[in-house]
């Protein structure tokens, strides 16, 4: 099914910003797309509206409850001037994932990605073509019944909004560089059956005190350990965590606590292609600190929409600081970043059907 969704043009567009000096989610286009849900109905009425505030009953339900969910997706310009998004159906399928989770209605992943390509394309004058800038792309869920009966509501507004952004971590503005990672000890993200493998807006906010944290001791993220015995790297921020280990990739399975991440999905698929011995499995931060300490540990990083590949320079456990790789970006690290990236961008070619275009 095709979908095609109106447009209400925005009469005042705003000037684009520096592409060099763009932050990471701060700036908004000059359009968003908005549909609602109502029992019954069904998802209804999607359109493209000029960006700007929405009004909202003091009384719904998300405000209280945060029965809501968010995607996370970007929008890369070619060098020959086309836009395209990366692997969209994999964040409509996690949506719809997410929405099982918190009782959400689900999407048809269709409307979701053509929802997705309408708005980019309404703005695609928009999509920066700096080094390390894209267009991110929020899809977000929101429950809206004015009603303070804690249970799943009956009208939603599904909306899309859009930033051209810089990098995630400011130590990545016109380089690759290593970011230092704060091993967090006492609080925890998720648990086994919690919501940690869908996309919340609940796991971020419980996850702001360790943030402090980590930027209390000068790091600029946190890698969260496991629930039960705070001993296994479940994920970092909000990317997953990979470590080479001798000559191991290792990265935490999938088990219902840690967000399932495209990037990481993509990442793995490159490791099997490239031959690279890999696995997910449980590490414990103590065997990374045991192979940082003998000089095993030869290369770590995260990996997510916003974060691409980051490498990881310095953990931070238990107040001791443990370089890796003399706080350099590793030749495998980068290998991955440039090809994802360049399969983002176009200038490796897809053979994996990993794009799609937009315009
Ligand atoms: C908690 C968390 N883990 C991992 C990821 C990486 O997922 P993806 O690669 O799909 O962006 C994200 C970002 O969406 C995240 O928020």
């Amino acid at each position: 099914m095709s979908y095609t969704f109106p447009v209400t043009r925005n009469p005042n567009p705003k000037p684009k910003p520096d592409p060099n000096g763009l932050a990471f989610g701060k700036q908004f286009t000059d359009h968003m797309f908005v549909m609602d849900y109502d029992e019954g109905q069904g998802w209804h009425d999607g359109k493209i509206v000029p960006y700007g505030d929405i009004l909202i009953s003091p009384a719904s339900s998300v405000l209280h409850y945060a029965q809501m969910m968010f995607e996370g997706m970007k929008a890369y310009k070619t060098e020959d001037g086309h836009i395209q998004l990366f692997r969209p159906e994999m964040n409509a399928r996690r949506l719809n994932r997410t929405n099982e989770r918190i009782c959400m209605p689900p999407m048809d992943e269709e409307l979701f990605v053509s929802a997705v390509k309408a708005t980019v394309k309404e703005d695609a004058d928009w999509v920066p073509d700096a080094p390390f800038t894209s267009l991110y792309i929020r899809p977000f869920i929101i429950a809206d019944d004015p009603a303070l009966g804690v249970k799943s509501a009956q009208h939603y507004r599904f909306m899309i909004i859009l930033c051209p952004s810089g990098p995630y971590y400011a130590e990545n503005r016109g380089k690759l560089s290593t970011t230092r990672i704060f091993v967090e000890d006492e609080y925890i993200r998720a648990a086994h059956g919690g919501t940690g493998y869908a996309k919340v807006g609940g796991n971020y906010a419980g996850s702001l005190r360790a943030s402090q944290k980590a930027h209390e001791c000068g790091c600029n993220d946190v890698l969260w350990l496991d629930a039960i015995e705070h001993k296994y790297i479940e994920e970092v921020g909000s990317s997953n965590a990979f470590f080479m280990i001798g000559d191991e990739v290792v990265t935490a399975p999938l088990a219902g606590t840690i967000l399932p991440g495209i990037t990481r999905d993509s990442v793995l698929t490159l490791l099997k292609e490239w031959g690279v011995p890999h696995s997910e499995r449980k590490v414990s931060i103590d065997e990374v600190i045991d192979a940082a300490k003998k000089g095993e540990l030869k290369e770590a990083f995260a990996s997510g929409t916003a974060a691409v590949i980051s490498p990881m320079g310095l953990l931070h456990y238990l107040g001791e600081e443990y370089t890796i790789n003399n706080r350099e970006v590793g030749a495998l690290s980068q290998k991955i970043y440039d090809t994802i990236t360049g399969i983002q961008t176009g200038k490796i070619p897809d053979t994996r059907g990993w794009v799609q275009r937009v315009v």
